[in-house]
């Protein structure tokens, strides 16, 4: 039996907060958690870029145990690619984890399951922790191709990424018809997604990484339902967007420990 999965909370900005706004919500959150929640809870923030610099700044001056993020990053070292950002300056800024192949950067921009497998390598090949986004679309969970969908991205995510480096990952399930709409999937629902990603990651990279490997559900993560998705056997952690851009509703969410189940 593997040892138990530390849980990992993170907060997906997006395209909100610029580096003063960022600075006070990094501030007032590590004011509202202390260390047992830190020990309990991997906590990670995911500004835009240009916030990066000024939140390591203060991360590191005042030895928060909040841990940085990015949202995206291009899978080459370095080159004539305006407009993007390499893994290797993320790593300089000493950022931990970095979210691949969100749903709204495969709608919006496009990415295919082959780019995020490319950037799924780059972070790991400049000592990063992949945070890796799978999700089906409304149309599809009632086509009844939402498992099929989900496969293929973590299969397609996956390919050729040492089992080691697989085990050490974050895989986030984010229903796309839950980002955004306050529709969060059922418990049920939910677990049974994560479940089948670590049928999925087992088949791929063998029973030892799918025991260790962390699986986040993301889509209208709220305090108000973070502890029934977490009571859940193969939820690790949760992909917040909206509600973690305050930082008492963040705190709140990753002290779900002290929430009332019901
Ligand atoms: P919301 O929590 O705003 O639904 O966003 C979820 C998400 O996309 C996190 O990556």
């Amino acid at each position: 039996m593997a040892a138990k999965r530390q849980p990992i909370i993170s907060g997906n900005w997006k395209m909100h907060h610029n580096h003063f706004e960022a600075i006070q919500c990094v501030q007032k959150l590590h004011y509202r958690l202390d260390g047992d929640d830190h020990s309990s809870v991997d906590v990670t923030v995911h500004p835009p870029f240009t916030d990066l610099r000024s939140i390591q700044t203060l991360v590191e001056s005042d030895k928060m145990q909040i841990v940085l993020g990015a949202q995206n990053c291009h899978w080459e070292e370095k080159g004539a690619f305006t407009g993007e950002v390499a893994a290797p300056f993320l790593a300089k800024l000493n950022v931990a984890f970095v979210i691949v192949g969100h749903s709204e950067r495969r709608e919006y921009f496009g990415e295919t399951d082959e780019q995020v497998n490319l950037k799924v390598k780059a972070v790991l090949g400049n000592g990063m922790t992949p945070i890796m986004c799978c999700g089906e679309t409304l149309e599809e969970r009632e086509a009844g191709q939402a498992e099929a969908k989900v496969e293929r991205q973590v299969r397609e995510g996956l390919a050729g990424v040492l089992k080691e480096h697989v085990a050490a990952m974050v895989i986030a399930y984010e229903p796309i018809w839950a980002i955004g709409t306050g529709k969060v999937a059922t418990s049920d629902d939910a677990q049974a997604m994560c479940a089948h990603v670590r049928k999925v990651v087992a088949e791929v990279a063998g029973a030892d990484a799918a025991a260790s490997v962390r699986i986040q559900y993301g889509g209208s993560v709220k305090p108000g339902n973070i502890a029934e998705l977490m009571s859940q056997a193969d939820i690790d952690g949760a992909l917040v967007g909206g509600a973690s851009l305050e930082a008492d509703e963040f705190a709140a969410i990753v002290q779900y420990r002290n929430h009332v189940t019901g």
